[in-house]
């Protein structure tokens, strides 16, 4: 039995940072353990302009201890109306590393999305022209559409038709959550990958009605049955290189998750590189986890691998019901469990 493994120091290619206090107490759950992220831009206003991209990151940046060496990598929120010059040379200038695609009203922080993605095709001209990555939302947005069947109907409404449009796109499918999606990213040529969440890879739907409503089991796009848990944890540990980290940890404060009408989304960031190993360790598959949490990242987005290396170890640990931020309370996912990976040692250069 593998009791210890060291990875080189990885990445999560998607995450919600936040802004304000809770960005502060946020970053540096991340910091400490991933190099780089992926910060969303899916802020109030979003992020949309290459002046409020890198305001962002220099907030983010402050908000890191220094010593953590971390870089924050912060991508354009695309509307109906954007300028794909300025998307470009955003890009060009490199301080976006890639476009987020929300269709409106999809979920969190997505009322200015795009609402046709015909809309947004000279922007995708341009990305594809530049070789800049399109991160997706892959969910429909049409409410008569059972919620657990609307990234599988995005698939097939939207996601086929923009791969053909523009077939030299490279394109995340985020957070995929469905068996269709592990057939499609399969399926698709070397540009198309996808992350994998932590949550999506331990939860079904029925977290989210175990002895009661749990509000901390919900996220978007929602947890699904059990077969296409198992599908994701396939692909995850497949050593498919289409498959990479990104946990869409997206903190909520207590009280707007325990409420008439709670947000979407699951903080792991405290726990996330532990909760991943869990599943590689049950699946028999430790050795892939490198590849999956530091390597895969890197060759898609054509960046280099990270300095440095983290070693996990065989540890019980239990995991706090609530990270304590002042008025900021957020729970973490795992909260009051006993999980059997830890983090032993991290080094950053
Ligand atoms: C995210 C958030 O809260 O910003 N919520 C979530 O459930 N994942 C938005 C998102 O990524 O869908
Ligand atoms: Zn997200």
């Amino acid at each position: 039995m593998t009791n210890s493994i060291t990875i080189r120091r990885p990445d999560d290619w998607h995450i919600h940072l936040r802004d304000g206090d809770m960005l502060a107490a946020v970053v540096p759950y991340t910091s400490r353990i991933f190099a780089r992220a992926i910060a969303m831009p899916n802020l109030s206003p979003p992020v949309t302009t290459i002046e409020a991209a890198r305001a962002y990151r220099d907030r983010i940046i402050a908000a890191a201890p220094a010593d953590h060496g971390f870089t924050p990598l912060i991508t354009c929120y695309l509307t109906d109306h954007m300028d794909g010059e300025m998307v470009r040379r955003g890009y060009a200038e490199g301080v976006f590393t890639a476009a987020k695609l929300y269709p409106a009203h999809a979920t969190t922080g997505s009322a200015h999305g795009v609402i046709d993605v015909q809309h947004i095709y000279p922007v995708l001209e341009a990305m594809q022209a530049c070789g800049m990555p399109l991160l997706i939302h892959g969910e429909v947005t049409d409410h008569e559409v059972d919620i657990f069947d609307r990234e599988a109907v995005f698939i097939e409404r939207t996601l086929k038709g923009l791969v053909a449009d523009f077939p030299g796109l490279k394109i995340v499918f985020e957070h995929i959550t469905t068996a269709e999606a592990v057939d499609f990213v399969n399926d698709a040529g070397p540009l198309i990958g996808a992350t994998i969440t932590p949550q999506h890879l331990h939860i079904n739907r029925n977290a989210m009605f175990a002895g009661g409503l749990r509000p901390h089991a919900y996220c978007l796009p929602v947890a699904k049955r059990e077969k296409h848990r198992l599908a994701l944890r396939k692909a995850a540990v497949s050593g498919s290189s289409k498959y990479f980290l990104g946990t869409d940890s997206a903190p909520h404060v207590v009280g707007a998750k325990e409420a008439a009408c709670g947000c979407a989304g699951l903080f792991n960031a405290p726990h996330a590189l532990e909760s991943y190993a869990m599943v590689f360790d049950e699946e028999g598959a430790l050795d892939k986890l490198e590849g999956f949490a530091s390597l895969h990242g890197p060759a898609f987005y054509g960046l280099p691998v990270n300095a440095g290396s983290v070693t996990l170890e065989r540890a019980d640990q239990q995991v706090i019901a609530q990270c304590d931020h002042g008025a900021l309370n957020v729970v973490p996912f795992h909260a009051g469990e006993t999980i059997p990976w830890r983090i032993a040692n991290v080094t950053y250069a």
